[in-house]
């Protein structure tokens, strides 16, 4: 495809799969209080791959119960609401954009990095004693969704695209040249068409620039820190260039406590990524 007909309007009405209604569905009844874990698990059920996940993880490592968890009911309440969220959205997403474009070549770096910032950005909420980590794991998981979307529509020019740009800057630089947009603004245009949140599209618009996010600023800073942990520890890159940031500097966790996220994120990572394998 020639990229010159690449258009923001064009790829979201193209190009933009619909989020599964599990999504919808099973992240209202998260979201009540009154609900119990029998009625998500039900809700759940009527997912068969989802509900397969979900038993796998609760098995996996992560929980330390080893293949004994074999009903859908214990598995939720073994794994949490917080973690089931987390493999809801990852499913739908993972659904709605199908293995062919997340196993291409550039689809597998770029799922990978987009789990691993939404469990980083949910890890450091927690770290730092703040509220929201499910949004936090929402908008890592979605902030490079443009990319996505790119990679579905000409998987060969976008792969190329990507191989072309070293750094997530030039990357943008790279996009904004040949198409006039960046996958950020892209991204945060297929957020408002999937109907998420204001704050949500605003982190994903400015995800390279969170000082200019007008709504959800805080979180708009901890997706930045994430983000750009993620890319450093993949690239073996130095941490200094995070520690020495002033988006890191503001957020005031000690740097011992980062390693300490890292660490936890990587152990979940491998057991989620092996779930979705
Ligand atoms: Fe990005
Ligand atoms: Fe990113």
């Amino acid at each position: 495809m020639d990229p010159h007909f690449f258009t923001i309007p064009y790829l979201i009405k193209t190009q933009l799969p619909p989020l599964p209604g599990t999504v919808m569905r099973v992240s209202a009844l998260l979201a009540d209080l009154n609900v119990s874990q029998n009625a998500i698990a039900d809700a759940i059920s009527l997912d068969p791959i989802l509900s397969s996940r979900i038993l796998r993880l609760a098995n996996s490592a992560v929980y330390g119960l080893h293949g004994t968890v074999t009903n859908l009911a214990d598995a939720v309440s073994t794994v949490g609401n917080n973690a089931i969220s987390e493999i809801l959205l990852i499913n739908g997403v993972s659904d709605a954009f199908g293995r062919k474009v997340l196993n291409s070549e550039a689809g597998k770096d770029i799922w990978f990095h987009l789990i691993a910032t939404g469990m980083t950005a949910s890890e450091l909420i927690r770290a730092a004693g703040m509220r929201g980590a499910d949004e936090a794991f929402g908008c890592g998981l979605l902030h490079d969704i443009g990319k996505l979307i790119m990679l579905r529509a000409d998987t060969p020019y976008y792969t190329n695209l990507m191989q072309r740009a070293d750094t997530e800057g030039g990357q943008v630089l790279i996009e904004k040249l040949e198409l006039g947009f960046d996958h950020a603004e892209l991204g945060a245009a297929a957020a408002i068409s999937w109907g998420l949140p204001h704050a949500v599209v605003h982190m994903i618009r400015h995800h390279h620039q969170p000082a200019k996010a007008t709504a959800g600023v805080a979180m708009a800073h901890v997706l930045k820190i994430a983000d750009t942990l993620v890319t450093l520890k993949a690239d073996d890159g130095d941490m200094n260039d995070l520690y020495r940031s002033d988006a890191f500097v503001n957020f005031g966790l000690e740097q011992a406590r980062v390693e300490e996220v890292w660490e936890k994120v990587s152990v979940k990572l491998n057991e989620v990524m092996g779930t979705f394998s």
